[in-house]
């Protein structure tokens, strides 16, 4: 049988009283596997990925990844871990502008507590970036952009790689680029979660679950329908 990694039970997301984003989400995701995650926009893909990515807190509920109960850690103990356990590729690449490709992989070892250049250097090259060290983000393409966010992401080795429309701001070629390395990723045994508005994107995982209002209205490794009104 296939080991969990990450559990949420009852996960509720409230901003104030109008804007309940998650209701009493339940989810359990296997270790290796890669689940897409579909639905309109602003049904709380995002908000989803950020509370798993210990970016976000749950206004009730538990999360549990990798046996750790996240939801009872504090902010400096949630920073580690996250920095430990989780890989972030968002749409938007949150580079640090005035650094080159390869600081800002190596600001992500920094703050691990681990610097080591020949390593980041090793991460740039396998993303196709060895020839760009030296470029600040504004001259990168968007696609060599979202490579070194994905070299960044897995310098500290995680576990889990959790991608927010990595492929968004791609044109074709670029989000292929991208795509064949979460792809290489995941066959190494990483943990997916993928956000995407695209099914054909969504099919390269194993599972595909779609959030409309808060609520898990499908997922394809339930063989019962879910019945939430
Ligand atoms: N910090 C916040 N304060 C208040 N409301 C918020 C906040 N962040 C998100 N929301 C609201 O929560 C809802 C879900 O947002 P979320 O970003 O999770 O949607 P999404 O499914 O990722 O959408 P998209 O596909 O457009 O990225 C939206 O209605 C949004 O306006
Ligand atoms: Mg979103």
């Amino acid at each position: 049988m296939s080991e969990e990694i990450i559990r949420l039970n009852s996960i509720k997301k409230y901003y104030d009283e109008n804007t309940r984003v998650l209701e009493d989400l339940n989810l359990i995701i296997n270790k290796g596997a890669w689940t897409s995650i579909m639905g309109p926009s602003g049904s709380g893909k995002t908000t989803l990925l950020n509370i798993i990515g210990c970016l976000d807190s749950a206004t009730a509920g538990s999360v549990s990844i990798n046996g750790t109960e996240i939801t009872k850690l504090n902010q400096t103990q949630l920073t580690r871990f996250r920095r430990e356990n989780i890989g972030l590729i968002f749409q938007q690449y949150h580079l640090v502008p005035y650094l080159t490709a390869l600081e800002n992989v190596m600001m992500a070892q920094y703050y691990h507590g681990v610097i080591d250049e020949a390593k980041a250097v090793e991460a740039l090259k396998k993303v196709g970036l060895g020839h760009r060290l030296d470029h600040v983000p504004s001259h990168l393409s968007g696609g060599e952009q979202q490579r070194v966010c994905i070299a960044r992401a897995l310098i500290n080795e995680p576990k889990i790689l959790l991608a927010d429309e990595p492929t968004g701001n791609l044109d074709q070629k670029n989000g292929e680029i991208v795509l064949d390395l979460i792809r290489q990723l995941h066959a190494e045994g990483h943990t997916i979660i993928l956000v995407t508005h695209n099914s054909d994107i969504a099919k390269l995982g194993q599972r595909i679950i779609t959030v409309i209002d808060g609520k898990i209205c499908s997922d394809s490794a339930c063989t019962f329908e879910i019945n939430e009104k």
